[in-house]
Order: C-alpha cells, then sequence, then structure tokens
C-alpha cells in the first residue's frame, strides 16, 4: 500500500493548505478597500472551501488520511505569518498570498499530477486538474489589483518559510531557514482593526433613517404603499450594497475560530461569498440607474459595534438577529418591485432571499458549535438573548461615531433616490 499512502499523505496536505488559507485569507477582506477586490477574495475563498472539501471526501476513500481535521502547525505558521499585523500593507499581504503561497500550491498540484498513476489515482487526477485550473485562473483574476504594489520583501520573508519546508508538500529541497529570520507573529500577533476599510469611498453610520434630506433608505417609505415601487427598488440595492459590512464583520470570524470544525468553515465561507454577491447586486445596478457610487457613504456601524463582541456574538446577531430579522421587510419590498416589470430585480431579490433563508439555517446548525468553541454553556435561547441585550450596550459605545464624509448637499439621501426613480 506504499504508493497509496504516499498519495494520500499529499492529499492530506493539500486539504490543510486550502483549509489554512481560507481560514487566514479572509484576514484580509476588511483591510483591503476596494470593493471589487473584497468580492474576489470572498469568491476565492469559497472556492478554496470546495477544493478542501473534494479532497477531503476523496481523501476518505483512502484510509490513511485521517479522520481528523486539524491543520500540521508547520504549515499553520505560515499562514498565519502571512495575515500580517496592524503595521502591514493590506495590499502587500494580498501580494504575499497571491504571489508566494497560492503559486506554491498551484505547483503542489501540479507536483501531484507528476507523480501519481492516471490510472490507478484517476478520481484523484480529475479533481487536481480542475483545481490547477482554478488556481491558474485565480492568479489571473488577482493580477490588476496588484499592479504597482512593491511587496519583495515580504514575499522574500514568506519565500524562505516556504522553503524551509521544501514547497506545501516538500517536494524540493529544503532550505533551512537561516538563524536570524525573524517570525512577525512571534514580535506582534495578528489583531483586528477597530474599523473596516473602505478605500476612497465616503463612509458614514449607517444608511437606515427617518430624515429623507439625511439618509438614503428611509424606512417607512419601504412599507409606505404611497412609496413609488421605483424608489424602493433603488433604496433596496443600496440596502444589498450594504451588505459589504456583513461581508466584513463575517470574514473576522475565520481567524478566531483555529479549531473549527471544517463543515463549519465551510458554511461560513459559503456566507460569505453569498453576501458578496448580494452587496454586488447593489454595487453593479446602481450606476445603471444613475446613482454616482462616489456620493452613496458606506455604513460602518455594524463592523465597529460588532468587532467589540467575541465572534460567537457577533455570529449570534448576526444569523439570529439581523437575517432572522429580514424577512417580513424583504418580503414586502419583493411584492412592490414586481410592480415594475423588472425581471433582473425579481431574479436578484429572489435568490437573495434563497441565500438567506440558508443563513439562517446555517446560524441554527453552527451557532451552538461556536459556543462551545468559545465555552459559552447558557442554553442557546438564553445566549441570543443576552447577545441582543449586550448589542444595545455595546452599540451605546461604539455605534454612532462615524461622521458623515460628506455634506448633505453631496451624499445620496432618500430626496435624491426619489429625484433619480422618478427620472428613471
Ligand atoms: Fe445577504
Ligand atoms: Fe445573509
Amino acid at each position: 500500500m506504499a504508493a497509496v499512502n504516499e498519495m494520500t499523505r499529499l492529499l492530506r496536505l493539500l486539504f490543510e493548505v486550502e483549509r489554512e488559507f481560507l481560514r487566514t485569507v479572509t484576514t484580509l477582506v476588511y483591510r483591503v478597500g476596494k470593493p471589487e477586490l473584497k468580492y474576489l477574495i470572498c469568491q476565492h475563498a469559497w472556492e478554496s472551501a470546495g477544493h478542501a472539501r473534494f479532497l477531503r471526501e476523496r481523501g476518505r476513500e483512502l484510509t490513511t488520511f485521517g479522520t481528523h481535521e486539524n491543520v500540521s502547525e508547520n504549515i499553520r505558521k505560515i499562514f498565519i505569518e502571512a495575515v500580517g499585523n496592524t503595521n502591514s500593507d493590506p495590499m502587500v499581504l494580498v501580494a504575499g498570498y497571491y504571489e508566494v503561497l497560492k503559486p506554491a500550491l498551484l505547483a503542489a498540484y501540479q507536483h501531484y499530477l507528476k507523480v501519481t498513476d492516471h490510472l490507478a489515482d484517476w478520481p484523484s487526477k480529475k479533481l487536481v486538474e480542475e483545481f490547477i485550473n482554478d488556481e491558474q485562473r485565480h492568479l489571473v483574476e488577482i493580477a490588476p489589483f496588484l499592479q504597482g504594489i512593491e511587496a519583495r520583501e515580504w514575499q522574500l520573508h514568506l519565500t524562505q518559510a516556504l522553503d524551509d519546508l521544501g514547497g506545501w508538500l516538500g517536494q524540493k529541497i529544503r532550505l533551512p531557514l537561516s538563524a536570524n529570520y525573524v517570525w512577525q507573529q512571534e514580535k506582534m500577533p495578528y489583531a483586528h482593526p477597530a474599523t473596516c476599510n473602505r478605500g476612497k469611498y465616503p463612509v458614514c453610520s449607517g444608511v437606515f433613517g427617518f430624515d429623507p434630506t439625511e439618509d438614503p433608505i428611509v424606512r417607512p417609505w419601504l412599507t409606505d404603499p404611497k412609496t413609488d415601487a421605483r424608489v424602493i427598488r433603488l433604496m433596496v440595492y443600496v440596502w444589498l450594497m450594504m451588505e459589504m459590512d456583513a461581508i466584513d464583520y463575517l470574514a473576522t470570524v475565520f481567524i478566531e475560530t483555529p479549531n473549527a470544525p471544517f463543515d463549519l468553515h465551510f458554511d461560513l465561507t459559503r456566507h460569505l461569498w453569498d453576501e458578496s454577491r448580494h452587496s454586488q447586486f447593489g454595487y453593479r445596478q446602481l450606476p445603471k440607474f444613475g446613482v454616482d457610487l462616489m456620493t452613496l457613504e458606506h455604513s460602518l456601524d455594524l463592523y465597529n459595534i460588532l468587532i467589540q463582541m467575541p465572534p460567537h456574538e457577533r455570529y449570534a446577531m448576526m444569523t439570529m438577529e439581523f437575517e432572522a430579522g429580514s424577512f417580513p421587510a424583504k418580503a414586502h419590498v419583493m411584492d412592490r418591485v414586481r410592480e415594475l416589470n423588472d425581471f433582473e430585480a425579481d431574479t436578484l431579490l429572489a435568490f437573495d432571499r434563497n441565500d438567506e433563508q440558508n443563513h439562517v439555517r446555517y446560524g441554527h446548525r453552527w451557532l451552538p458549535e461556536m459556543m462551545a468553541q468559545f465555552g459559552e454553556k447558557r442554553p442557546v435561547e438564553e445566549f441570543v438573548k443576552a447577545t441582543q441585550e449586550k448589542f444595545k450596550q455595546v452599540a451605546e459605545i461604539y455605534g454612532g461615531k462615524t461622521p458623515h464624509s460628506l455634506p448633505k448637499a453631496k451624499r445620496l439621501t432618500a430626496e435624491k433616490i426619489l429625484r433619480l426613480a422618478l427620472s428613471n
């Protein structure tokens, strides 16, 4: 069985690398400023989760893959290094992932394909061929974002750490670390930033309000039967685009749950990617209706508040409060938008709704597990209630602190949405 055991050992390493990639690359999501880059990282994390799942499935057909899902310390250490710390330039970190760690993963898959028997190990071969295509595409997709990013020093730093292993599979000659190599994680461990990065875009505390001259989404307008459906359509696109806050705060959970079962991270990655698509619905549709995205302020409150709470509380608020509570309002919005015979809008909203139902399901499945990870022993219901209360208190301190980047006259408000909508 030596031949099988050797290939299984490699599959196991590939599984661990993919798993740890998605667990740590997600820390870039809220630290980079460009929406398209956030979206792309979410997509790659999701694809990586898919790779890991197929590798695990294939691995389980082979006797020595192992039943546990832990990642070896030497692999983990490199990914934790790649995460950097508060002093790191997030774009340099992106370059570290995509110009060192991901190409090394591609090389590892190519090595696997080279050394395995294509007839005997056909099931693995088919998967690995697919993954090679994905990895190559990922590098192409990220390239425009990395143009002009100077990261040679950081790349060298990560390359040295990886050379010490001889590549992810130990397939190359090892170059042991020099005695004066300094692991950054030992000097300064990673910590979440107190706020998320939105790059060049204007920001504010929240986009929901009651004053049409102040905020883009006026809550009573959404349910007022007199509101023109075109206004509701634009408001719901703003709402969807602002799910960017869900992307940013959900992405913080992975790094803090190193011992979570892989299936938890798998569903969480799916959740993350879903939110990134929902946000893209708004990001792509709004300009079609004449909205200048540079006038739409991004709401930072949810990230700023939730980051002050531990991960299982963040996840509880997200699934049990925000998502579970959003259905009646969204159902009403969907009914109103249907009046417009806008097939695209109906489709986007229908998929959003379908995804959200899954998210609440994930919440029911994983919240107890997440609570266990943090030693929370109260019954779920009691914990959720207490967390809702705590959220209100934390919001008092950390909410509403982000001033408007733009004066009323410049920012997108409900009043302006009304004007734009009626001219469409
Ligand atoms: Fe969503
Ligand atoms: Fe959701």
